[in-house]
Order: structure tokens, then sequence, then C-alpha cells
């Protein structure tokens, strides 16, 4: 079996330390070894450090490689839309099994990609794309085929959850937390895709096709990314024994006319201590995974990083290789329920709302009048004083409520009423809650 390797950097490289250190093992696993035809860069001179590999099997013409009549598998860890579409296209068109990590691409379009595999008879495995090392597309693909997946709820982001956890565990920074998942392998190139729920988003998209048999893409994803949840967030969510996590939400749903739909979020959220999310730290993932028949399902593991990630992508290449070697194919995507995607608004969710206001008779009221407007249930409100200075008549309080579930657009709402009302100071913070707080 021969390998074209798209990229060698904090992915790649990995890769190509396992196919070396495991070299016999895989041969053995796969009937075959496995050998890498070429390894197409941006930069062939560039130091890679003491990478066990032949330095003239790097390229600039990955089109090329991939072209070549020795290659029967072609590994993409380079990332981004174009070029990477074009080349796998190529790819799966010729024949040849793809293994590829790039999450953004295949949620932008993995139509595309499907497509051309079907064109082509070739397999296209995509593991390492959502997750990072933890086993999850291959059982939401195969092992749960014959279940009926209602809801998955995941921290599928690893840098955002290690910034998340670092400044609730030690109060660090933003800035100096992101630096250093930057530097732990665990950021994008470019952090934005990280930080403004980008990467997770597209992972969203991913996640929810294969559980609701659905062409879900990153565009029908609603996302809300972690730079502007701030310390007080964080204290506000400790007060009420919660913790913030980016959250990724796929759910089923039924629409007014009765139809089936599904939702797709990405979002912070506040959830309780007790929820098996909550002690998900450092740049670890985890997924949660409702079905009918078999219930609640966890997956946890390393979300991000190179030789985590390289894990998941030898596990696909082990898989395509021994397709290959069987003259099979596994089977082509799934997508017949087609179900559309509602619109964020008629997301069912909760509101944790902290406000400053005016303290004098019938600010409750007038408060509580505007949730009764827009039909929002309150299940709680705590009243203190504002920053925690004198309270009494005259003075400033703080105004902490959390809603019961109510459609996203009649939450939006109540909050755009409250930031006009003479009475409300600021309105400090706004988190969804999930989990049952
Ligand atoms: P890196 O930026 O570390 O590596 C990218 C590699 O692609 C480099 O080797 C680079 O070459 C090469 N490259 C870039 N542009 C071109 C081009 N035009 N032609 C040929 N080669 C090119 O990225 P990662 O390894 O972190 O990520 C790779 C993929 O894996 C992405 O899709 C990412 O989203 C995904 N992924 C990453 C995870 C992680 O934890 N890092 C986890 C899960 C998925 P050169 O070395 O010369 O610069
Ligand atoms: N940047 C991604 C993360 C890498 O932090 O989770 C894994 O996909």
């Amino acid at each position: 079996m021969r390998l074209a390797l798209l990229g060698c950097g904090t992915v790649g490289g990995e890769v190509v330390r396992l196919l070396h250190e495991q070299a016999a093992d895989l041969a053995a696993r796969i009937g075959a070894p496995l050998e890498i035809a070429g390894i197409a860069v941006r930069r062939v001179g560039r130091d890679r450090g003491d990478l066990p590999v032949d330095p003239a099997l790097f390229t600039t013409d990955p089109l090329g490689l991939i072209k070549r009549d020795d290659v029967d598998v072609v590994v993409e860890v380079v990332g981004g839309i174009e070029p990477a579409r074009s080349w796998l296209v190529e790819a799966l068109r010729a024949g040849k099994s793809v293994v590829t990590a790039n999450k953004a691409l295949l949620a932008e379009d993995g139509a595309t990609l499907h497509d051309a595999a079907a064109e082509g008879g070739a397999d296209l495995y995509y593991e390492a794309s959502v997750a990072g090392a933890i086993p999850l597309l291959r059982p939401l693909r195969e092992s749960l085929h014959g279940d009926r997946i209602n809801r998955v709820t995941g921290i599928v982001n690893g840098t955002t959850n290690f910034i998340l956890s670092a400044m609730d565990a030690t109060g660090t920074g933003f800035a100096e937390a992101l630096e250093e998942a930057t530097e732990l392998g665990y950021a994008e190139a470019d952090p934005t895709a990280d930080v403004e729920g980008f990467d997770a988003a597209a992972k969203a998209a991913i996640l929810a096709s294969l559980a609701f048999h659905t062409r879900v893409t990153a565009a029908h994803v609603h996302r809300e990314g972690i730079t502007e949840v701030t310390a007080a967030d964080v204290a506000s969510a400790k007060a009420m024994g919660c913790t913030i996590k980016l959250l990724c939400i796929a759910a089923r749903g039924v629409d007014a006319a009765g139809r089936e739909t599904v939702s797709v979020r990405v979002h912070p959220a506040m959830i309780p201590l007790t929820h098996p999310l909550a002690s998900v730290g450092d740049a670890f993932n985890a997924v949660f995974v409702e079905a009918e028949a078999a219930g609640q399902l966890m997956f946890y593991g390393r979300g991000a990083g190179g030789a985590p990630t390289a894990s998941a992508v030898l596990g696909d290449v082990v898989a395509v290789a021994r397709n290959r070697l069987a003259g099979a194919r596994a089977a082509s995507e799934s997508a017949y329920a087609d179900l559309s995607v509602r619109p964020m608004g008629e997301a069912l969710t909760r509101y944790h709302i902290s406000l400053d206001v005016a303290d004098r008779p019938g600010v409750l009221e007038s408060v509580a009048g505007v949730f009764a407007r827009h039909e929002v249930s309150i299940a709680t409100v705590r009243q203190g004083p504002a920053g925690g200075g004198p309270a009494g008549r005259g003075s400033e309080a703080e105004l902490v409520i959390v809603t019961h579930v109510a459609p996203d657009a009649a939450l939006a709402a109540t909050v755009r009423e409250l930031r006009g009302l003479e009475i409300v100071r600021s309105v400090a913070s706004v988190l969804r809650v999930e989990g049952g707080a």
C-alpha cells in the first residue's frame, strides 16, 4: 500500500512518526506493508527536526503526487477549502482512497467529496476531523446505524475548552491561555477559527450529518464563540453551581407543521457541575450521544494535538487499506432522511441573565413584565447589591434571572427590550443554560 501524504505539520509529522514506529504492526494488521510514496508540503527546505523520513520524499507538487500510478491512498492533513478540495476530488475520482482530517472542507462542501467518492468507487474516511483521537464518527456511521439518534451534545474544540478551563480553575486571562493552547499545537493556524466557534461549528455540521442522515453544512449551524465570555460570567456560573463550556448541540425536533427537523448550534453555555460534560477539562473533548435504544453514550478523550489526531488518521488508513486489499469499499454517505434545519430562533433553550438595575419599588414588576410579554417563564430570581455595594432604596441592584425553556427568539427579544428600559442600567451578561441547572 503506497501512501501520498499531503501536509507534514503538527498532524502530518506525527503520522510520519507513527508510520515509522509501527511499520511492522501496521503491515501485519493490513496484510501488506504501508509505504510513503511522497509528502507534499509548502516548504521542502523547512527544518522538520528528527522526523524519521527520507528528505527526497518531499515535494511541492501535491497534484503530481496524487496522480502517480503507484499511489493507493491519499492522506490529507493540510487543511482549508482550496486547493484541498480539488486535490481530494482528483484522488477520489481516480479511485484512490482518501483519509482526511479537514473538518473545514467536510463541513463546507462534504457533498462534493462524497459524490466524487461514489463516482470513483473509493473510500472517504475522516475520523480525525471531529474530536481528534476519539473514535466517534465510526460509531455514529456504523455501530449506531441500527438505532435512532435524538441528540448529540459535545465539547468538540480543545483550544476553547483549554481556555475556559483555565479561566475557571485559575483565573488565567483569555490571551495567556490562548497563547499556551497555540504552543501546545491545539489551536488552528488562525485561532479565530477556534475562539469564534468556526471550528466547533464545522464539527457540529459533520456530527449532525452523520447522526441524522442529512446533509448539514457549516452554514446551517448557529455559531457563537467564547471571545465575549468574561471573568464575571465565569464567576456567575460558579455562584450557580455551574461552569461555562463551548457546546455543540445537534438535536431532532418538530416544526410547527409537525415535520421532523434538526437544529444545530454552537455557543457558550452554563452547565451544572453535575453534568457529565462539566468535568471535561484541559484540551479534552467529550461527546454525549442520546439514542433511542442505546440510551446515553459518552465519548471522551484528546480532541486535538499532533499524536492524538494522527492516531485517528492511522486508524482510517488501516481501514481503507484493508478495504482496498479486499477489493471492497465502505458504505457510502447516508443522507436519505434529508431533514430540514430549523433556524436558531426556534431552538428551545434557557437563559441566565444578569442585570444592573435601579433599586426602587416596581423595578422587579417592570422586569418581570418584559418576560411575561414575550411568554418567557422565569425559573429563579436572585437580587443583591450591584458590585457588592450597599443595598437599599435609591442605590443599584444586581438581578440574576434564570428562565425556563423558551424559543431562543423569545429570549433574545426579552433581552433586547430589557436593554431599552430606563431602570435597567446595563445587561451585564447573557448566557444560555443547558443540562438541567
Ligand atoms: P499545520 O499548519 O501544522 O500543517 C499544515 C501542513 O500543510 C504543513 O506541512 C504545510 O507545509 C502543508 N501545506 C500548507 N499549504 C500547503 C500547500 N498549498 N501545498 C502543500 N502543502 C501545504 O496544520 P495541522 O497539522 O495542525 O492541521 C492539519 C489538518 O488537520 C487541518 O485540516 C486541521 O484542521 C486538522 N486537524 C488538526 C488538529 C490539530 O490538533 N492540530 C486536530 C484535528 C484536525 P509546510 O510544512 O511546508 O509548512
Ligand atoms: N483546533 C482544534 C481544537 C484542533 O482546538 O480542537 C482539533 O480539531
